[in-house]
């Protein structure tokens, strides 16, 4: 869960690659590092503990620093704690390899003790460390070049890996590796860019290779070569990056959060209008055919974080739409709970990054028992899309800012989709309520701006409550799933401890930590809960605690019971969960922001979670 980047070409590689690194920061920022090199000279390398700005400092934003070509790393520490002896790049004992890698070894400590067998020596608690001296040690054995050591190491490597790795005796190139963490290379006149995401490199090229899983490539200037992990040389197809590069940047605002958060209703628009055509459904281009539709008979739903808590709601939705079974499960528990899955089953897995590693492990999971598998992803070319049997993208553009948010809502809108058509293909529903669903889930957009017009009172809300210690959410139904996607964000980036409960259980043992002035936010935005959710509300009331309602315009009665009530314009229940979420994300952002926290990158998360 780390980022790295490369560059071969004519300029000063330092500067190109520290630039790509602030693109990547995202995925981790405890330590970051470079290694360059000009022709045959020594390779230089320079690496800070800390954010990467440490490493500018120290290379004087790079100039300082003269090579051509070069490697570099921004760290998420997995093995070994965040110091400048832990991060990358790392060298072999007599620097011939020199190298980066992004993901998890599993087997590290048999590989270490091998090559201590073999008289290597450690500086480092990485496992990294070990890759680059296994390199180093096939290479002395076998006395081949770097295509073939790579590829032994590979064969003895468990885990996932992005590696890249520089060859002493080897100046014009350097080498590149990848299984089950993301790569991307990118080529253009001269020069040639590899990252672990398209941002870092969109300002130089838009064309790009998603280097396949288990290959290897040698990266030239301006060129290069794809071999598989038996050293044959393999054809891959160039692609063309189509989103802009302004998409991901901030654009004005303080933080890629807010501005994320404001971009929700387009996210949702464009993703609506990929599967929304003359009034109606079409899911084909996932390849869901009526008839495919029609033969299923359950769905496991599987993913991480906010994608799970999406599944949550969709459960709800499709449920009651489609009234077929809906189980959800966390990928991490799926992937080890021998799954009951059966010939008829869709199993569907959503993933912003489509690199989560225990989502891809359940989707390969759910492959080998010979179930069809639906991808729900919005990194294209990522290895959730290209390996489930169905891929639907969402069209959120690029999401940086570490708690999701356009991601989530997009997510959310595929949900609605899947449920309405699945509903009417299997006769659930008649004409009449197809049309009406598609029309009310077309005015999403125009409501979520709405919702974000109201901001001014959230960020006060947030200001007076910015020291909090203890929050609760509380809904049942729909508004239970609202409930966990809210608490997640507070807690992820304003670090206040906070739970969600569905609201008839809290008196089955939480109620007890309710006390005077304990923060608690009622999600009320299913008509036939509301009573009931309502006087939840007022239990926990009785008991001191500081109520914040949240319902639909109308329910105006809330203000009864609430200190502080946030409307959301009125919309079928189903989709509620959109519109409801908007005021819990900025609620979750306005309380970073009053406690000077890090929004977009808060401590000890990374984005793209590539490790298990
Ligand atoms: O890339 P994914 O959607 O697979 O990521 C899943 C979770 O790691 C992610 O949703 C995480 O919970 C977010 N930080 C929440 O804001």
């Amino acid at each position: 869960m780390c980022g790295i980047v490369g560059y071969n070409g004519s300029s000063n590689a330092a500067e190109i690659l520290l630039e790509g690194l602030s693109k990547l920061e995202y995925r981790g920022y405890d330590s970051a590092g470079l290694a360059v090199r000009s022709g045959t000279n020594d390779v230089v390398i320079v690496k800070a503990k800390g954010r990467l700005r440490v490493l500018a400092e120290k290379t004087n934003d790079g100039k300082a620093l003269k090579g051509t070509l070069g490697i570099g790393h921004t760290r998420w520490a997995t093995h070994g704690e965040p110091s400048e002896n832990n991060a990358h790049p790392h060298v072999s004992d007599d620097r011939n390899v020199v190298g980066v890698h992004n993901g998890i070894i599993e087997n590290y400590q048999e590989l270490k003790e091998k090559l201590l067998r073999h008289d290597y020596t450690f500086y480092s608690n990485t496992d990294t460390e070990v890759a680059i001296k296994l390199i180093d040690y096939y290479m002395k054995k076998y006395k081949e070049g770097p295509i073939d050591s790579i590829a032994r190491a590979m064969t003895r490597i468990k885990g996932s890996y992005a590696l890249a790795v520089i060859f002493k005796d080897y100046p014009e190139e350097f080498y590149v590796a990848r299984k089950d963490s993301p790569m991307v290379i990118g080529i253009a006149e001269g020069a040639s860019f590899i990252a672990s995401d398209v941002p870092a490199i969109l300002k130089h090229t838009r064309n790009v290779y998603y280097i396949g899983n288990q290959q290897i490539a040698r990266i030239g200037k301006g060129t290069v070569e794809f071999f598989d992990i038996d050293r044959e040389p393999v054809e891959l197809q160039m692609e063309e990056v189509t989103w802009d590069a302004e998409a991901a940047e901030k654009g004005g605002f303080e933080h890629f959060m807010i501005k994320e958060i404001h971009e929700q209703p387009k996210a949702v628009k464009d993703t609506l209008n990929a599967f929304i055509k003359d009034g109606r459904i079409d899911l084909s281009e996932a390849g869901l055919s009526d008839e495919y539709i029609a033969s299923i008979n359950n769905v496991t739903i599987v993913a991480c974080g906010s994608a799970y808590h999406v599944g949550l709601a969709g459960q709800y939705v499709i449920e009651k739409l489609v009234r077929i079974p809906v189980r959800v499960d966390l990928a991490s528990e799926f992937r080890y709970r021998d799954p009951i899955l059966n010939a008829d089953d869709l199993v569907i897995v959503i993933s912003q990054s489509g690199e989560t590693a225990d989502s891809l492990a359940a989707l390969r999971l759910a492959k080998e028992r010979g179930v069809s598998t639906l991808g729900i992803v919005n990194v294209v070319g990522s290895s959730i899309a290209r390996e489930a049997d169905h891929v639907f993208y969402t069209l959120a553009g690029p999401e940086i800012a570490v708690a999701t948010t356009k991601a989530y809502s997009a997510q959310l809108a595929v949900m609605y989709g899947l449920a309405v058509q699945f509903a009417k293909v299997r006769g659930q529903i008649d004409e009449e309520t197809y049309a009406q669903l598609i029309a009310e889930m077309e005015t999403l957009p125009k409501k979520m701006e709405r919702v974000l017009e109201d901001k001014e009172r959230i960020q006060w809300f947030a200001a007076k409550y910015s020291n909090a210690k203890d929050m609760f959410f509380i809904g049942r139904g729909i508004d239970y799933a609202i409930s966990m996607e809210g608490s997640l964000k507070m807690k992820e980036i304003s670090y206040v401890h906070s739970e969600a409960y569905a609201a008839g259980e809290l008196k089955h043992g939480t109620i007890s930590l309710v006390e005077d002035g304990t923060l608690v936010v009622g999600v009320c935005t299913q008509n036939s809960l509301y009573e009931k959710t309502r006087s939840n509300m007022a239990e926990v009331k009785t008991r001191g605690a500081y109520l914040m309602g949240l319902t639909s315009y109308g329910n105006y009665a809330i203000e009864d019971t609430a200190d502080f009530t946030v409307y959301i314009p009125r919309t079928s229940e189903y989709f509620a969960t959109t519109l409801a979420i908007i005021p819990l994300q900025l609620l979750g952002y306005y309380l970073s922001v009053a406690r000077g926290l890090n929004v977009d990158k808060p401590r000890n998360l990374a984005k793209s979670v590539t490790v298990e």
